[in-house]
């Protein structure tokens, strides 16, 4: 019941759709200034976070030393893995490098395309590893995007998928944050619950709202360096180089 005793209107959720992709677009079609358009995440306790989509557009003059030092590391034929709107891709590309932007929303490959990246891919890293295309010398997961891993069980699976697109001596460059280095007693709650349920502690299941709109909800895994490591002990990839600027790191993957 609603107040004043009187029944709830039933309302219909979010529409399951692009919810980053629409977002994406409107932030370019808003010139991708500051203050226009926001992100909201939405995380499967309630908890609702809130950032400017702009910085999906920022150009290398606004990027932190360590992602600069992180796109230094790429070489060859690269794999952008969930590139957004095309930042990382398209900074490669100018530097004389053969870069494929993948995505696995269309809007964003559109907003990649719109903006000058020449080679996009929509889907996932498995679509791509089931058109078995040229092998890549460098994976990037950038802008937390080591998160793709998703958890302990999935994290296996996506790195045999990217071993298998990849040349022998390939890397992958990965962006992480330590999700303990909070002081945040919601985001402590949640590291909590999850161990509870059997999960990772900073394993967040999300959707990005935008309008109307949901993404999917999806899992993506905040994990310590030496989460990561350890992560990494089944697969065909071991921790290289790696480099933090406060709860920020970047790490390098190489093929064992
Ligand atoms: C946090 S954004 C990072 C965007 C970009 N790398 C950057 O730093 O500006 C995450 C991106 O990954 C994409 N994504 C989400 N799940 C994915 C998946 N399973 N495979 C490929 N891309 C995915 C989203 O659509 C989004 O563009």
């Amino acid at each position: 019941m609603g107040t004043q005793g009187k029944p709830m209107e039933v309302t219909d959720g979010p529409v399951v759709g692009d919810a980053f992709g629409v977002m994406l677009s409107d932030c370019l079609r808003a010139g991708a200034a500051a203050g226009e358009v926001l992100e909201f995440i939405e995380r499967d306790d309630g908890y609702i976070d809130a950032a400017d989509a702009a910085r999906y557009f920022a150009p290398p003059e606004e990027w932190s030393e360590l992602e600069r030092w992180a796109c230094e590391q790429a070489r060859g034929r690269v794999l952008d893995v969930g590139s957004g709107a095309g930042r990382h891709s398209l900074y490669l590309q100018d530097r004389g490098l053969d870069v494929t932007a993948l995505d696995v929303s269309p809007l964003a490959s559109e907003v990649c395309r719109r903006r000058g990246v020449r080679r996009t891919f929509t889907g996932s890293v498995y679509d791509l590893a089931s058109a078995s295309p040229e092998p890549f010398d460098t994976f990037v997961l950038f802008g937390n995007n080591l998160g793709l891993l998703g958890s302990a069980e999935e994290t296996p699976r996506l790195l045999d998928a990217l071993a298998r697109l990849s040349a022998p001596s390939a890397r992958a460059i990965g962006q992480g944050m330590d999700p303990y280095a909070t002081e945040s007693p919601y985001h402590r709650e949640y590291h909590e619950r999850n161990r509870r349920l059997g999960r990772m502690g900073g394993q967040v299941r999300i959707r990005v709202r935008h309008r109307n709109l949901a993404t999917q909800w999806f899992d993506y895994l905040f994990a310590t360096l030496d989460e990561l490591r350890a992560l990494l002990e089944p697969t065909p990839w071991r921790l290289g180089d790696h480099r933090a600027e406060g709860a920020s790191y970047v790490a390098i993957l190489e093929r064992r």
